[in-house]
């Protein structure tokens, strides 16, 4: 297939708008499926960050049948991706973050946001695209885009197929039934077999009603969606539509996470020598002000606080994880109980853990680089990213046995994993890691297993690619 043109729709993208995996993956996929040939562009939200991020070098298209919404092509810098951004200042140009304004509430005209996002990506996929440019296929991205796959179905005129992938099933993007008429979708899709969930409508279940083809980011996580466990509701759609549904893992970006080159850390190292990791270890260390040993065991994470991510159950292990040996490290924010508990935390053993809260990347590479093993006690994680850069940077992952967790780590091998997800079976992959940590040939011996393993974006690039042949081809 020579270069499929793809429109790929997304509500974040790395260094323009950034909050978790989902911007991760929206900067390194396309850059890894243009560097294959494929015309990939992508279309975001023209947000503030964006707006002052972003290289344009177009003026702003006017999009027919909306209030005031234009388009504006430019790049991003560095990797000089082509993007499509949506501009509405009213919509997208706010102070606050993406999706919360600056109390942490959800911007509570949301479902609002995105659906234009997603009616403008429909458009641009259509025979009207008003930018001289119109895709082969759409590749949507979660809730927020689940709309743009919906309208495309159910459009009478022909249309380009649709791939939907879901980075997180349980950001379900519900609006209530009121809201229907507004979404520009005919009427028998309200039902059972469209866009309607339990009374109300779902922006997700759309997409996975009436997508083409459904992935998600590892293949357990695909596995996993299908029980009633992890399938929030969906898991009997999903399971009707598994011939359609596939799990690609996501890959981990080398060119940003990568101890021989990181401009972040204090040292920078590579498998032939850890000499550097250790001299991460004592900056971070100093940096927050925790006891200077380097025979200290230190485990941390870099973490959205949220149920998912099960930072409560790290919590509930510290008085059985936490003596004289240990340290724990936790760059986090979300909920706000969560981050004033480990805030207490840190005030009630300093020294010994080292909290901040915010957004901070250049502190995560610090942590990922300084801490001996990091944690990740996920309750579910459809892939997770942060196991794959520590695995880099010879930092073992500790991790909840599920999703691309499982995936990626092997227990004994890189790192360690646990089944039950409970604060007991925590400490007991903690208490084993801390054993291997006090044999420095075993240790290294894992280090070293970790630095060596590949999940880098090519391979699985060339998967979505193979998605899309089998779909241009249909
Ligand atoms: P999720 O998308 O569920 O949050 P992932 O592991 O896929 O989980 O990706 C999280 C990404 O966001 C990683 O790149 C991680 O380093 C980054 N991240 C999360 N929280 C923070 C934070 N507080 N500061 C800096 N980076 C963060
Ligand atoms: C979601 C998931 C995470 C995944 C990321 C990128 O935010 O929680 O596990 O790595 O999307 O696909």
């Amino acid at each position: 297939m020579a270069t499929p043109r793809v429109l790929f729709v997304t509500s974040e993208m790395y260094p323009l708008a950034h909050t978790g995996g989902l911007g991760d993956v929206a900067a390194a996929l396309p850059a890894a499926l243009r560097a294959l040939g494929a015309d990939v562009r992508v279309m975001l939200p023209m947000y503030r960050s964006v707006r002052e991020r972003a290289v344009k070098h177009a003026r702003p298209v006017a999009v027919p049948g909306t209030d005031g919404v234009s388009i504006v092509a430019a790049r991003t810098p560095d990797t000089d991706v082509p993007v499509l951004l949506v501009d509405s200042p009213a919509l997208f140009d706010r102070d606050g973050s993406l999706y919360v304004d600056k109390s942490g509430a959800d911007w509570p005209d949301n479902s609002i946001r995105f659906a234009i996002l997603s009616k403008v990506a429909s458009i641009v996929a259509s025979a009207s695209s008003p930018i001289g440019w119109s895709p082969q296929l759409l590749h949507a991205n979660d809730w927020q885009t689940g709309l743009a796959v919906a309208l495309l179905a159910t459009r009478r005129e022909g249309r380009p197929p649709t791939v939907f992938t879901i980075h997180n099933l349980t950001f379900l993007g519900l609006l209530p039934r009121s809201a229907f008429a507004e979404l520009g979708l005919p009427l028998q899709a309200f039902g059972i077999h469209g866009v309607e969930f339990y009374g109300d409508v779902s922006l997700m279940k759309a997409g996975i009603s009436y997508a083409d083809r459904i992935t998600t980011v590892s293949p357990t996580y695909a596995r996993e969606i299908q029980t009633r466990d992890f399938g929030a509701g969906l898991d009997g759609l999903l399971s009707e539509r598994s011939t359609h549904l596939s799990g690609i893992l996501n890959g981990a970006d080398y060119a940003r996470w990568n101890p021989t080159t990181d401009p972040h850390i204090a040292a920078r190292y590579d498998a032939m020598s850890l000499d550097g990791k250790k001299a991460c270890k004592a900056a971070l260390q100093r940096e927050l002000k925790l006891e200077e040993r380097d025979e200290a065991f230190v485990i941390g994470s870099v973490s959205r606080l949220t149920t998912q991510k099960g930072l409560d159950l790290l919590m509930r292990a510290l008085p059985s994880v936490l003596d004289a040996k240990t340290q724990i490290v936790l760059l986090g924010s979300g909920d706000r109980g969560l981050e004033r508990a480990w805030v207490d935390a840190a005030r009630r053993h300093p020294g010994r853990i080292g909290v901040r809260t915010g957004f901070d990347e250049p502190l995560s590479h610090r942590i990922e680089a300084g801490v001996d093993a990091f944690v990740m006690p996920s309750r579910f994680e459809p892939c997770g990213l942060n196991q794959m850069y520590s695995l880099r940077y010879g930092t073992p992952p500790i991790v909840h046995r599920v999703g691309g967790l499982a995936d990626t780590v092997d227990d004994g091998v890189t790192g360690f994993s646990f089944v039950d997800a409970s604060p007991a079976a925590l400490v007991k992959a903690i208490k084993r890691a801390r054993t291997t940590f006090a044999d420095p040939h075993a240790w290294r011996a894992m280090q070293l297993r970790g630095m060596s393993k590949d999940f880098s974006w090519p391979r699985s690039a060339k998967q979505y690619l193979d998605v899309y042949s089998q779909l241009l081809k249909a």
